[in-house]
This record gives structure tokens, C-alpha cells and sequence, in this order.
């Protein structure tokens, strides 16, 4: 397929996991002359198996353009050998760098991870004999602790803002470190806000992703404002937009993959579509956290133990925050997988995912 991308060689991070996932078929049926994908081994199946798992047959099929390289980001300079870190700066043009921790308390893995293999990379694209660009996968949620509002991309991040989880202090210092030496590259972050997986991912995917939504229906209560509104975008969007920007010129370096003021959802719905979806009748209650702490002595162990489970999001979810999506717009046209997908999409998958 014509993507703009012909003849490029194109590093892939990340490949095993929720976007860098999505985005091999897309890289692979692209134009591009060389895909390397940097993984690791894990649990016994090494790098290309691990891809095969996450992204099916196409690692096979176009298997003469995908080089693997194996490599752990949260080892200095990724613990590459020699030979591939040459071929990382002599013979890539474009960097998509989807690898990172995300889980959200590991706060020495997120260093290394998120803030350590970053400037392992800012190093090797400065040593580059061409300027390459570097896409890498942000967060929208990197601004931290914020309320009540629509956020623009030039708001954040700042070195004062707070966080409630080290992830996105992690992913807002990597921010900044790649803009320090922006002049070495062409950097384009794309951040999206709140990722759903494609229809057809893994299950263990839609588990990873989804399961808040059902346990928030085996509770009777939990502290979380009905009228909340979240703002949740589906891989499909997020890298058919990367795709975009990686294959033609960008008029900004930042842009949020959101659904932004108009497209976003309050909490009530989402749960309202979610009980729909999975064939419960009951909504918890709504409370405030006072009125929660008040409740919590009469809730039995099961339902306490669901919602503590449930705690590291509860504040994001009061957040009441929303990604201004314009910019991306704007530059690189709508995309189908960006609005009016939720109903339809919990229909379909709905079934799939067990609470925890
Ligand atoms: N999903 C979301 O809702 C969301 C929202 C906003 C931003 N983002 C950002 O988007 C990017 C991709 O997120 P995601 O949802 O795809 O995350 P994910 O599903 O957790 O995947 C993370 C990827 O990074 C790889 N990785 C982690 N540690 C590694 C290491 N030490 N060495 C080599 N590879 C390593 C993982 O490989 P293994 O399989 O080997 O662990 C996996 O392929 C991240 O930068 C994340 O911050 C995600």
C-alpha cells in the first residue's frame, strides 16, 4: 500500500504490546523497504514469537522485511549488541518508539524504562549520519493533576505540575528530554488520551484494558462522579493518525489522539453501556469520597477489596479532563475510528472481559 513511506527503513518499539501491536500490520503493509523491531524475550517465546502473538500471521507473510532485534529497554543502551545498535543509527530513517512501561506505580521500571531508554535514544539519533524522525508514543495524561477542564497540547508539560503516579512524571520528563535535543531530529509526540484495543486484539488485551469497566459493575459503590467526563480514543485512531504524521510533514511537534470536548463520555454512560453490554442491570452508586468513607464499613470485604483494585484509577477518573483533538484535525484530516464508536464497540467486546 502507498503510505509515503517507500524506501524508508523504520524502527518499531514496543511491537508486543497495545499500539506498537496495531502498528505492525499497518507498517508492514505499508511501502516502507525495512521494518527492525526491537522486542524482547519473555516467558519462554522469544521476540518474533511474542509479535506473532500480539499481531497474528503478518509477522510471517511479510517476513523478509521484518528484521527482529532483540533488546531491553531497561538496560543501558538498551543491552544491544554492537552490530544492531549500528544498524538503529546508521541505517533507519524513522523512529516510532511505542516501548515503554505503563504500569503506573513501578516507579524505578518507569525511570528506566520511560526516562533512561529515551535518552538512549535521543544518543542514537544525534550520532545519525541523517536527521531522522522520531515519533514517540506520549501521554496525554503527562500534564498530571489537573480538573475540570479541556487541555491543550501547549499546556503541558511543565517541571512544576504534580502527579498522582510516577508514569506520567515519566512520560512528562521524557518530554522534555526529547525536546532538549529536538534540533538533532525531526520530533513529532503523539499522545493519546485513554487507549481501547482493536476489535480483533488478543483477549488478554481487551482484559488488560477493559476490566475497570466490568468491575465498576460488581461493586454497589464506588467515589466516582457520575458526570465525569473521560476521554477514551481506540487504537485504530492512534495509528492511523501516527501513520499520517510519519509518512508527510507535520505543522506541529505535539498533538493529542482524543475525542476531545464534543466525542467524550461521562462515566455514568460509559457505564450504562457497559451493564448493556454485558447483560447487567444494576449501576453502582455514585458517591463523593466522603460519602464513600462513610459507606465503606458497610460494604462487605469482596466489594472493598474490588474497589481498592480499582484505586490507583480513581483519581483519573475524577479528573473531569478532556484532550483538545483540533490540531490533529486540522492537519491530518478526520479519522473513522475517532468518534461515535463507543456503543458499538462495547457490543462487541464487551464479552470478552472478566472483572478482576
Ligand atoms: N494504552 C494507553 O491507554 C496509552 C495512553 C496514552 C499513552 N500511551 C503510551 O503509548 C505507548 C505504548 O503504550 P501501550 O499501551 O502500547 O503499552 P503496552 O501495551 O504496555 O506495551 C508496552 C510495550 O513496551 C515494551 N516494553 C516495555 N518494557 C520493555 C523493555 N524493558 N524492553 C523492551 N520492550 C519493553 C513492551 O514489551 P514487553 O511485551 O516485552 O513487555 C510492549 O511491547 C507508551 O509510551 C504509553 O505510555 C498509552
Amino acid at each position: 500500500m502507498q503510505t509515503g513511506l517507500r524506501g524508508k527503513r523504520v524502527l518499531l518499539t514496543g511491537g508486543s504490546g497495545l499500539i506498537g501491536g496495531a502498528m505492525l500490520p499497518r507498517l508492514l503493509n505499508s511501502d516502507l523497504e525495512v521494518l527492525y523491531s526491537l522486542g524482547r524475550s519473555k516467558h519462554g517465546a522469544n521476540a518474533r514469537e511474542r509479535l506473532r502473538a500480539r499481531a497474528g500471521d503478518v509477522v510471517d507473510e511479510f517476513g523478509s522485511r521484518l528484521r527482529i532485534i532483540e533488546g531491553d529497554l531497561q538496560e543501558p543502551g538498551w543491552n544491544l549488541s554492537p552490530a544492531d545498535r549500528r544498524k538503529i543509527v546508521e541505517e533507519t530513517d524513522i523512529v516510532v518508539h511505542c516501548g515503554a512501561s505503563t504500569y503506573f506505580q513501578r516507579e524505578v521500571e518507569c525511570r528506566r524504562t520511560n526516562e533512561e531508554a529515551v535518552q538512549t535514544l535521543i544518543e542514537m539519533c544525534v550520532e545519525s549520519p541523517t536527521k531522522k524522525k522520531l515519533c514517540y508514543l506520549g501521554s496525554a495524561a503527562c500534564g498530571g493533576l489537573q480538573r475540570d477542564r479541556v487541555v491543550q497540547e501547549d499546556d503541558y508539560p511543565r517541571p512544576d505540575d504534580n502527579h498522582f503516579v510516577y508514569y506520567t512524571r515519566s512520560k512528562s520528563n521524557a518530554e522534555t528530554m526529547l525536546r532538549a535535543s529536538r534540533d538533532h531530529y525531526d520530533l513529532v509526540i503523539v499522545r493519546p488520551s485513554y487507549v481501547f484495543p482493536e476489535r480483533t486484539a488478543p483477549t488478554k488485551f481487551m482484559n488488560d484494558s477493559l476490566w475497570p469497566l466490568v468491575s465498576m459493575l460488581e461493586v454497589e459503590a464506588i467515589p466516582v462522579r457520575s458526570e465525569a467526563r473521560v476521554d477514551f480514543v481506540l487504537v485504530d485512531a492512534v495509528c492511523d493518525y501516527i501513520m499520517r504524521l510519519i509518512s508527510g510533514p507535520h505543522s506541529h511537534e505535539t498533538y493529542h489522539v482524543s475525542t476531545g470536548e464534543i466525542a467524550s463520555y461521562m462515566w455514568r454512560n460509559i457505564l450504562i453501556r457497559t451493564a448493556e453490554a454485558t447483560g447487567r442491570s444494576k449501576l453502582p452508586d455514585f458517591l463523593t469520597s466522603d460519602e464513600y468513607a462513610a459507606r465503606k464499613r458497610s460494604l462487605s470485604e469482596e466489594h472493598r477489596l474490588r474497589v481498592g483494585r480499582l484505586g490507583v484509577y480513581i483519581p483519573f477518573m475524577n479528573q473531569n479532563i478532556v484532550f483538545d483533538n483540533r490540531r490533529v484535525i486540522q492537519d491530518c484530516g478526520p479519522s473513522d475510528s475517532l468518534f461515535d464508536f463507543l456503543d458499538d464497540y462495547l457490543m462487541d467486546v464487551m464479552h470478552q472481559v472478566a472483572p478482576r
